[in-house]
């Protein structure tokens, strides 16, 4: 079994920005290789006997399946924990609940809405806890964004990703992860959905470590234009709902179709974190089509968060 560095065992996962460039392509680096081990059916039992505790406040395919069969495949076991079922849904707090599963588990993974909320559990648990999403960021989507991105591109440097949309935690999360690595990410959004100011302040700090450029513009075409990667995410994320049919209005320029794609490289390839609203965001032609790689995407989820618990449990 390929032997891992201990550096990160203990550490939280809840900012791609906590950690420093080499320790990203680190993740990165170990998630490809444990790729390599599973599809050669070589066992990388790295968590044997431990288990983690999944807490999701808001619905999941693709996080949920990739932990669960990830941390199998590890040899270590996740447990579900719905609101509906565990006290935290009935007002036990963030706080007691920490302390409660800090005695029996090894990791908890947590979806929400509050960022705070995973801070919160973060403060007192000593074990290591994982963002599954909040509404201000998606760590370990962009983990495997990053992996896909490699996988197809072979590099980082020199590249330029185009993000499409809505500045949300995806968009944020991005604005982190490319900093780190060294790739250049132009974000359109319309006016007043804009990525937060303090993130892209933060992440174009981060990006003087590396020279990578990151910028925000109106101009969909702008973005898009020569870029390699165009990526985008729903208009109304999850707890917008009420917001949706608004929403759709002020982004209907903002869809990635055959038109907008035909601006991009010719070997430009499409991202989207999924799940995808077909017809609003992204046409059935681009996500179905030859350069949308949004399925190894999502399979790397997998990859991406087996290498982040076997790095931090
Ligand atoms: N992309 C993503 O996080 O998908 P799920 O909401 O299905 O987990
Ligand atoms: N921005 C989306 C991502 C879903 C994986 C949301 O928060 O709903």
């Amino acid at each position: 079994m390929l032997k891992l560095k201990d550096d990160l065992k203990g550490r939280d996962f809840i900012s791609i920005h906590d950690f420093s460039a080499g320790e990203i392509n680190y993740i990165l680096e170990t998630g490809a290789e444990i790729k390599k081990l599973q599809k050669g059916g070589i066992p990388h039992t790295y968590l044997q006997g431990k288990t983690l505790g999944m807490i999701f406040q808001k619905a999941s395919t693709r996080t949920r399946v990739a932990f669960e069969v990830g941390m199998y495949q590890l040899g270590g076991h996740a447990l579900f924990l719905s609101p509906r079922d565990i006290q935290l849904g009935r007002g036990e707090t963030i706080k007691d609940t920490a302390l409660v599963l800090d005695r029996m588990l090894d990791g908890i993974m947590i979806r929400t809405f509050s960022h705070d909320e995973v801070l919160e559990l973060a403060k007192w648990a000593s074990i290591p806890v994982i963002n599954g999403l909040t509404d201000l960021l998606h760590p370990t989507q962009v983990v495997g964004d990053l992996m896909t991105i490699k996988e197809h591109k072979g590099r980082f440097e020199g590249l330029k990703l185009a993000f499409i949309g809505d500045g949300n935690n995806v968009a944020h999360s991005l604005l982190f992860g490319c900093a780190k690595v060294g790739m250049n990410l132009v974000i359109a959004s319309p006016g007043g959905f804009e990525p937060a100011a303090d993130i892209l302040q933060r992440a174009l700090a981060d990006a003087e470590e590396t020279g990578a450029e990151l910028s925000v513009v109106r101009d969909p075409a702008e973005a898009v234009r020569d870029a390699d990667v165009v990526y985008t995410d729903v208009w109304a994320s999850m707890g917008q709902e009420e917001e949706a049919e608004e929403r759709e209005k002020q982004f209907l320029e903002y869809q990635v179709n055959t038109k907008l794609l035909s601006l991009a490289r010719k070997d430009a390839i499409v991202l989207h974190c999924l799940p995808a609203k077909r017809g609003k965001e992204i046409t059935d032609e681009v996500m179905d089509g030859p350069q949308s790689v949004v399925f190894d995407e999502a399979e790397n989820r997998l990859h991406a968060h087996k290498a982040i618990m076997a790095l931090v449990m």
